[in-house]
Parts: structure tokens; C-alpha cells; sequence
């Protein structure tokens, strides 16, 4: 097999605001994470303070050897309230984007990372169907201020998670809480309920985000057409044990194809894998007693991904771009092998002529994992958290040589 990658391979990591700017006070989430009773475990708070450390995070990026960054641009900062939107921080972003191309980074943009303006949810949030409009405006001022200069537009950063979530959520959290949380989430904003994103009602939201990605293409190629834009999905490699197909496949069906289905014929498709699910014939198996977990509760499977963007790419026929892949753990050392078995995937998916534009780790940095907090660890870059240093680990130069060397080397 080829070690070698091809010609212009994108080599980045991926962020998303929320996760790693802090304050990011006029979100939905930022509400939801300070109401009782609330899921979170803790705060985001100040997160990694990327809001400020941006440029040497990215002068760190392209030191480590990568030529690519996947960062979130927040819809909460941009329009912080109905149809205003601020040119200072369309201004912050641009300098952002500045700061990739000083440092020879490929700039890859995500319009919406699960948070969204506190105001939206009285205006029906992502349960209304005047929402795929107020998305699509937001996505043309992000395009008519930054389009220029980034090379690859995600719209809706998983924008099946509700599908997945909605048939799964039970073995992640508990629903009871959730519900409560949402209750609390609306007292507190006057409202009789707060239909955000990520915990709303997935049958009600799925039509509602696939025109909201609909508009932002629309909107981002009237400005360039040139640009490409794509739909990142939450996509695992559904298996299934003897007597478990049919229900895998209309599993699967549900919570991944039905959006790659819309995503046909776009620009790329974002790939975003961590595990592989089971089913058996009477619904998903946990991971067996002797399979090795990662702090998230996944099974450790770097090979779901190799089968993740075949399958995204033959239902899509587009060209596959890795949006985020990899693993929560406290054991770098079993990062660096997940990633080398994951890109060793990646490389039989080139040898087979399918054309995968790049591959961006999830994370850079140790940030903020949503519920679960800062307990949760996926970056190649560890955060003091009162001091906000950052310590790149083993994993980070890793992966930095290969990226360097554009290729999977011998350690
Ligand atoms: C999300 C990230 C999250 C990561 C790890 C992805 O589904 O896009 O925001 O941190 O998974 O759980």
C-alpha cells in the first residue's frame, strides 16, 4: 500500500467556537449550561480563550507541520440580535482568517456548531420554518465578509445529531433531565418552550435544517461560486450481528442516509466518525465486555472509518473531505494508533480512486465536550485550565510529521 498522500492533501485539525472561544454568553447553550437543572456538568466559561489566542493557536498549527484549520464562525457573536449584524465581529473572523493565511493555513469555515443566538428560540428556533431564511441570511453576510479568502464552507456542523440523538440520546443522557432542562431553559427566557437544535424535536427539524444547509449553499455561491460547500454528517459505521440487518439498515436509514441523501451532488461531503454501532435484532448492543472504551463510552474502532466515507461518497457521489475524526482519551500513546489506523483507511479509500480532499482530528485542543464538559480529552493539545497554556502532546507532533511528510511514515 501507498504511504504517500496526494498532491495538496488537506492536513488540519478541527474546533468549534462554543468549544473553544469562551464567553460565549449570548448562545442558546451558554443559557442551558447556567439553568436548573441543567444537564451540563459544568460551564463553558472562558473554554480555551480562543477568542483571544487565535494567532498563536494557528502560528502552533502550521509549527506542528499542518496546512489546514476547521474552526466555527459564532451566528450568536455575529447577529446578537434579530437582523443586526455586528461588523466588529465579522471583523474578529476576518482576522482569524488573516492569521491562517500568515501562517499558510488553509482556512476551512463551519457556519453553525450546534449554538445558536439566544434570540432564535423565540422566534421558534430550529423547529420554525422561518428559520432556514434567518440562517440563510446570516450564511451571506459570513460569505460576504470572509468568502474571498476560505477554501472550504461547512453549513451545518452534524445537522443529522438530532436524528442520532433522538433515536440514541437515552444511552448518552437523561431525557427526563433534558426535558427539564429545556423547561428551565424557557422560564428563563419568557417563552412557553426552547426549541434549540441539538434537543429538539428531530422529526419536526429535520426538513427544517436540510433547507437551512439548502440556503446556505445558495447563499454562500451567490457570492462565489467557486467556493465549495458542503454538509458535515455524524456519520458511524453501522454493523449489524446475524438477525440484525434490517434493522441496522432502516436505522441507518433514519439518522445518516436520509441526509446524505439531500447532500447529493454538493461540493464534499464533511465525514465525522468516532466508533462503529452494533445491532443486533432487537436494537443496538453495547460494546462487548472485552472491547476497549474510550472515555466517551465508544468503542475504540479507528477502522469505521475507512467504511464511513465509502459509504458517505457512494450514497453522496461527492468527494469526501475527513471534517472530524478522533478519540477521547487520556492515553495519547492510543491516540497516536487510532490515528494511524484510521489514515491507514483513509489511504485504501485513495488507492481505490475515491477521492478524499483531507483529514482534520478532532481537536486541537482539549475543550469544552458539551455536556460532559472538560472531562472529556480529544485534543493533541493539552489547556491548563487557569492558565490557558498550551501543551502540545506526543500525539500532536505525530501527527505534524506526517502531515509534513504528506504521508503515513514508520514511527
Ligand atoms: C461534534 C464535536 C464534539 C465531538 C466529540 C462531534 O460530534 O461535532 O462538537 O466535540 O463530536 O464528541
Amino acid at each position: 500500500m501507498s504511504e504517500q498522500f496526494p498532491e495538496g492533501f488537506l492536513w488540519g485539525t478541527s474546533t468549534s467556537a462554543h468549544q473553544v472561544e469562551g464567553s460565549n454568553f449570548n448562545s442558546d447553550h451558554w443559557l442551558l449550561e447556567h439553568v436548573e437543572p441543567t444537564v451540563f456538568v459544568e460551564p463553558s466559561g472562558d473554554a480555551c480563550d480562543q477568542y483571544h489566542r487565535y494567532e498563536s493557536d494557528i502560528a502552533m498549527l502550521a509549527d506542528l507541520g499542518f496546512n489546514t484549520y476547521r474552526f466555527s464562525v459564532e451566528w450568536a457573536r455575529i447577529e446578537p440580535e434579530p437582523g443586526f449584524f455586528s461588523r466588529t465581529e465579522l471583523d474578529h473572523y476576518r482576522r482569524v482568517v488573516e492569521a491562517c493565511h500568515k501562517y499558510s493555513i488553509s482556512p476551512v469555515v463551519t457556519l453553525h456548531h450546534f449554538t445558536s443566538p439566544r434570540w432564535l428560540a423565540g422566534c421558534g428556533g430550529w423547529e420554525s420554518d422561518a428559520t432556514p431564511d434567518l440562517f440563510g441570511q446570516y450564511a451571506l453576510k459570513v460569505a460576504e465578509s470572509l468568502g474571498s479568502d476560505i477554501d472550504y464552507v461547512c453549513t451545518i456542523n452534524e445537522l443529522n445529531i438530532v436524528a442520532l440523538l433522538k433515536a440514541f440520546g437515552g444511552a448518552f443522557f437523561d431525557v427526563d433531565k433534558v426535558r427539564d432542562m429545556l423547561s428551565a431553559g424557557a422560564k428563563a427566557s419568557g417563552l412557553d418552550s426552547y426549541p434549540t437544535f441539538f434537543y429538539g424535536d428531530a422529526d419536526r427539524i429535520e426538513p427544517i435544517v436540510i433547507e437551512a444547509h439548502n440556503k446556505a449553499v445558495q447563499a454562500v455561491h451567490s457570492v462565489r461560486s467557486d467556493l465549495p460547500v458542503g454538509m458535515t454528517v455524524a456519520i458511524q459505521d453501522f454493523q449489524a450481528v446475524e438477525g440484525g440487518e434490517d434493522l441496522m439498515l432502516e436505522q441507518r436509514y433514519k439518522a445518516q442516509d436520509v441526509y446524505l441523501e439531500a447532500a447529493k451532488d454538493g461540493d464534499f461531503i464533511g465525514v465525522q466518525t468516532y466508533t462503529r454501532m452494533l445491532f443486533g435484532p432487537d436494537g443496538l448492543l453495547p460494546p462487548s465486555l472485552d472491547s476497549e472504551l474510550t472515555q466517551m463510552g465508544y468503542e475504540f474502532c479507528p477502522e469505521a472509518l475507512e467504511a464511513t466515507i465509502r459509504h458517505a461518497v457512494k450514497i453522496t457521489g461527492s468527494p469526501a473531505l475527513v471534517t472530524e475524526n478522533g478519540i477521547g482519551t487520556d492515553d495519547d500513546a492510543r491516540r497516536i494508533v487510532f490515528l494511524r489506523k484510521a489514515l491507514e483507511g483513509v489511504l485504501r479509500c485513495l488507492e481505490d480512486g475515491i477521492d478524499v480532499r483531507g483529514y482534520c482530528q478532532w481537536s486541537l485542543l482539549d475543550n469544552f465536550e458539551w455536556m460532559l464538559g472538560y472531562r472529556p480529552t480529544f485534543g493533541i493539545v493539552s489547556v491548563d485550565r487557569n492558565t490557558q497554556e498550551r501543551i502540545p502532546k506526543p500525539s500532536a507532533t505525530w501527527l505534524g510529521q506526517m502531515a509534513k511528510g504528506n504521508a503515513l511514515l514508520s514511527d
